[in-house]
């Protein structure tokens, strides 16, 4: 069985004395706020290939929820959770406690949002302050297990460009992105959908049309214009459905270059966000 690490001052203790040591030298991480599902497995199997020892972190974080009632329901269940994780091949499942993350010795620093994560139009204009947290908490987890590599899922897809442009600045694991995990019917798995009532879940099959009509159009504002198309005909309340350039996620005038599909919207009182490779056009 793997090391089930809950409330576990002492391992942070150590993590944090052997921080010039590298704690988990060449081990691989995969930072998670639990509920955990196929999707997560799917970045934790990954892992398994690229290093040793894996080690999973199970923290919600207090900090990047912009919605307290998002942040009282979201699942908490933590041994079910290790036992899923250790399934999928982790070897080591930790669950720290807020103290041990925000300690009250002293005040975890926010780093600095790199660009790609205050682009106009994406999650800072409708959950503002939540990629601050997710950065900041990232950072922490980073500097507690001083991983070679960390894993991250494509499904959020500017919040993988954000780490990604975090670590290129200030150093950091290399990272493994993983791509989307998928339902049968295209809806990208997410902690959040079993919040979805039936009828909702039939529904929410049209984010993926919405973006699979996107990849086919012959130009962004096309994409976009389709995309908000499909999503309203079934209910959706749109935040967002865009086409961006896939690292910067700068807009884009064609398809001459990478791009990405992305989308928020409402269903049923639940948060969808999804996003999607558009083809490239020579
Ligand atoms: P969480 O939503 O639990 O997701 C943990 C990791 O699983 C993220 O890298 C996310 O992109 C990935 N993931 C979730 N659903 C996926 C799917 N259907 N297919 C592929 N990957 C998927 O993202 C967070 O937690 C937090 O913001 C965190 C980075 C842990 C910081 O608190």
């Amino acid at each position: 069985m793997a090391d089930r690490l809950i409330y576990d001052d002492e391992f942070v203790a150590r993590l944090t004395e052997n921080a010039g040591l590298k704690a988990f030298s060449g081990g691989v991480f995969v930072p998670t706020m639990g509920g955990l599902h196929e999707g997560h497995l799917e970045l934790v199997r990954a892992a398994k290939g690229l290093g040793d020892p894996v080690v999973v972190s199970v923290f919600v974080n207090p900090d990047q929820f912009n919605d307290q009632a998002d942040f009282e329901g979201y699942p908490r269940r933590f041994e079910a959770d290790a036992a899923l994780a250790e399934s999928a091949g982790a070897d080591v499942v930790w669950g720290p406690s807020e103290r041990d993350i925000y300690p009250d010795a002293f005040e975890v620093p926010t780093p600095d949002l790199p660009r790609v994560g205050t682009e106009p139009g994406l999650e800072e204009a409708h959950r503002p302050g939540h990629f601050a947290g997710v950065a900041r908490v990232v950072r922490r987890l980073f500097d507690l297990v001083q991983p070679e590599v960390a894993v991250f899922g494509e499904k959020d897809w500017q919040q993988l460009q954000l780490v990604q442009a975090m670590v290129d600045r200030d150093g950091g694991p290399r990272i493994h992105a993983v791509p989307t995990s998928r339902e049968a019917d295209g809806l990208a798995r997410s902690s959040r959908n079993e919040r979805l009532s039936q009828a909702a879940r039939r529904k929410a099959r049209a984010v993926y049309l919405a973006l699979q009509a996107a990849a086919a159009a012959n130009h962004p504002s096309t994409a976009e214009k389709m995309m908000r198309e499909a999503l309203e005909s079934h209910g959706l309340e749109v935040e967002y459905a865009v086409v961006r350039s896939s690292t910067g996620l700068r807009p884009v005038d064609d398809f001459s270059r990478p791009s990405r599909a992305l989308v928020a919207a409402w269903l049923d009182g639940v948060r969808l966000i999804d996003n999607l490779p558009m083809p490239v056009w020579t």
